[in-house]
């Protein structure tokens, strides 16, 4: 049988040397090898895995191309859950070769504290569990009912440390989860995955544009909530997007935060039904008047086409691609 030889790096310089099948999968050779890349749906749905190529060539089966847009592919990226080996390659990871190394830690006892519509479609979850659970305010953590076979991705809305998580979910007609949600009750039992993810705040001056579609804006409230108890005040701008002013959340909330943070800039835009100072349209058409400083941190999260046209905006905004970090909710 023909083997390949390939080059795994993650962000902290690390290098693992695999030996594949040739036709092989990227994550099948790398879970033989006791690597645990980071994935979600594992069949190119979502862009959790994202990787870069640095040098070969790699195949991939078929894959969502909203979550890896065709100028992605041309710059390098690539969906390791779909990729096949046929050819030697480098392959850089964005994290850290310890996220992959480490076992999956078990998994996490919750309890659901309280279930509640906030908006149109969007359903707050709060579940309680025993001990604080520290993470980067961003990251997610996987959901499993427990009697289910459901097990989804949510991003934590509060801040580090808490020992009651709170989740904004959109109710996705037909999904599993979402059916789940509907019916969930305070009392029911969940396990929660450790928490994950490369969409995190990062610990630095310069300042920070948030962009959030829909339920995007959950990853943002923890950043917000983690960022108010900080002495550092930098410039924020929040652009929140929704379909109607009923599809709008957390608005109270972002008032409060807006009092602790002077430096705090929340902009409104919907599709239909413009209030006020909001905006009749998309946040993302908000970017290009901003006036962006080209040093700033632009992070997007929210439905697909949103994101794409915000890295589009950005970047003719002046901001360098590797600045704008995305987080993508189908
Ligand atoms: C890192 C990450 C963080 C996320 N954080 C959040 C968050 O904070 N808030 C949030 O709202 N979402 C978040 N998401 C999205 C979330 O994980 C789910 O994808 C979303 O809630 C839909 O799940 P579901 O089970 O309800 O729908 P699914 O069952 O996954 O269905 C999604 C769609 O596919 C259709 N579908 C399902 N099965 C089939 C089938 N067999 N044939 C045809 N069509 C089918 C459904 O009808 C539906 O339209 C996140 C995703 C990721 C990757
Ligand atoms: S894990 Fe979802 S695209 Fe690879």
């Amino acid at each position: 049988m023909n083997v390949i030889p390939i080059t795994l790096l993650f962000a902290d310089g690390v290098a693992h040397r695999l030996e594949v099948s040739a036709g092989g999968k990227l994550i099948e050779a790398a879970t033989d090898a006791g690597l645990n890349l980071l994935t979600d749906c594992s069949n190119g749905q979502c862009g959790t895995c994202t990787a870069s190529l640095l040098s070969g060539h790699i195949e991939m089966d078929d894959y969502d191309t909203s979550v890896l847009p065709d100028s992605d592919r041309e710059c390098g990226a690539i969906l390791p859950c779909v990729s096949r080996i046929n050819s030697s390659c480098v392959v850089e990871f964005p994290y850290d070769s310890s996220e992959a190394l480490a076992e999956e830690a078990s998994p996490i006892d919750g309890v659901v504290a309280a279930v509640q519509q906030v908006a149109a479609e969007i359903m707050q979850l709060t579940i309680d569990i025993e001990e604080e659970l520290f993470f980067e305010p961003g990251q997610y953590v996987r959901l499993h009912p427990e009697g289910t076979e459901i097990s989804r991705s949510y991003s934590m809305a509060n801040a580090p440390g808490a020992r009651q998580l709170e989740f904004f979910i959109r109710q996705v007609p037909g999904g599993a989860f979402s059916g789940w949600l509907s019916q969930a009750k305070a009392g029911d039992k969940v396990k929660l995955s450790t928490p994950h993810g490369t969409f995190f705040l990062r610990d630095e001056e310069r300042p920070r544009l948030f962009v959030a579609g829909g339920s995007g804006i959950a990853p943002f409230l923890s950043m917000l909530r983690g960022m108010s108890t900080s002495a550092r005040a930098l410039p924020t701008t929040v652009l929140i997007g929704a379909r109607t002013p009923e599809h709008l959340f957390a608005l109270d909330e972002l008032k409060a935060l807006g009092r602790i943070m002077p430096q705090l800039d929340v902009r409104l835009a919907v599709e239909q039904g413009a209030f006020g100072d909001s905006h009749a349209g998309y946040p993302t058409d908000l970017i290009a008047a901003l006036g962006l400083d080209v040093s700033t941190r632009v992070y997007l999260c929210g439905p697909p086409p949103m994101v794409e046209a915000g890295r589009t905006a950005a970047q003719n905004a002046g901001i360098a691609r590797g600045d704008v970090l995305c987080e993508r909710f189908n």
